[in-house]
């Protein structure tokens, strides 16, 4: 059952979220399907609620810029382009610190993260709030278009979510302009902060994210987070210079997505333990994950991770 919250109901919107629960709230921009990002299973939710395919990366959203200095690493660049836009419909790709503490399923395991502040009183209300960090795509089922009022969540993710708190139609209507600042500056998507006021801000051009080594959004994502090490899939046990992820009972796993076969245990574990296995600089065998539910995009990432 979803709960149709009304504005006023912020801590309890609040309570739920730091339950690990899904909230849709509105931001200026579009509603956002909200969960705690450093909830490894509260942001698997987000992906089964909204039926991805694959894991593609979610922007964070804090409620002030020290809440995002203790995410990311600002250069200078992303500290004028902060103090000139934020709040308001621009997200930054920036380097993750390594303390952030998010789940490594809200950046899909890339050392990168996409955050911005936004400019609707509400919404930064409910996250200062929560006080966690919230990650939050786009309220609609996957492949659909965006929400821009409570009734279009309801219609697309009803009883999918635990709650949609209603701010009302949002009054940009279209998605945040994106915008890579973590190396060379471009812009990985288009959206309610037109091109030309960051240009103008930063007193030169910028250019569009389009050659397929440049592309960093939406779907597009060619770049994710790839393992050294080679990965052999849907392996029943490991060979003896493998290490082995494991799912579900096993007792010779190095690692396990989830004992119990849970999938959305599995899902937050995913890039955690991939990354950790990567690290021991041996190939990777895996067990056989499940192609239900959130099993079909953790073996879309596996299968992108050991091509
Ligand atoms: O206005 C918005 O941006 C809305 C509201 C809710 O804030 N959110 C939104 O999220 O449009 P979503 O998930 O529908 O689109 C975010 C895009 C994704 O396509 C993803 O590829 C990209 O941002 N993205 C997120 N994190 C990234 C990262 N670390 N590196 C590169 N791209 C990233
Ligand atoms: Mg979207």
């Amino acid at each position: 059952m979803t709960q149709r919250l009304d504005a006023k109901k912020i801590d309890q919107a609040a309570a739920i979220l730091r339950a690990g629960g899904l909230v849709a709230f509105a931001t200026e921009t579009v509603y956002g399907l909200g969960a705690d990002a450093t909830d490894g299973e509260a942001v698997a939710r987000i992906y089964e609620a909204k039926g991805r395919p694959s894991f593609n990366p979610l922007i964070v959203h804090v409620a002030g810029l020290a809440a995002a200095k203790e995410i990311a690493v600002f250069n200078d660049v992303a500290d004028q382009l902060a103090a000139a836009f934020w709040p308001g419909p621009l997200t930054l790709i920036l380097p993750l610190k390594p303390t952030s503490g998010l789940s490594s399923l809200v950046t899909a395991g890339l050392p990168n993260v996409a955050i911005r502040i936004p400019a609707l009183q509400a919404a930064r209300r409910l996250i200062t709030a929560t006080d966690r960090p919230i990650a939050a795509p786009s309220a609609n089922p996957s492949g659909r278009v965006s929400a821009t009022t409570a009734d279009h969540v309801f219609a697309g993710l009803e009883g999918r979510i635990d709650a949609v708190i209603d701010f009302g139609p949002c009054e940009v209507g279209l998605e945040s302009t994106i915008l890579s600042v973590a190396g060379d500056i471009t812009l990985a998507r288009e959206g309610g902060l037109p091109l030309e006021a960051i240009e103008h801000c930063l007193g030169r051009p910028v250019s569009h994210a389009t050659t397929p080594d440049k592309q960093i959004s939406p779907g597009q994502m060619l770049s994710h987070y790839a393992p050294k090490s080679p990965i052999r899939l849907n392996a029943t046990r490991a060979n003896p210079h493998e290490s082995f992820l494991g799912f579900g009972p096993t007792t010779d796993a190095t690692l396990n997505l989830s004992p119990a076969g849970d999938l959305r245990e599995a899902a937050a574990n995913l890039f955690a333990h991939l990354h950790t296995l990567d690290a021991l600089g041996k190939p990777i065998a895996v067990a056989p994950i499940p192609s239900i539910g959130l099993g079909a995009a953790i073996n879309d990432r596996l299968t992108r991770a050991a091509a």
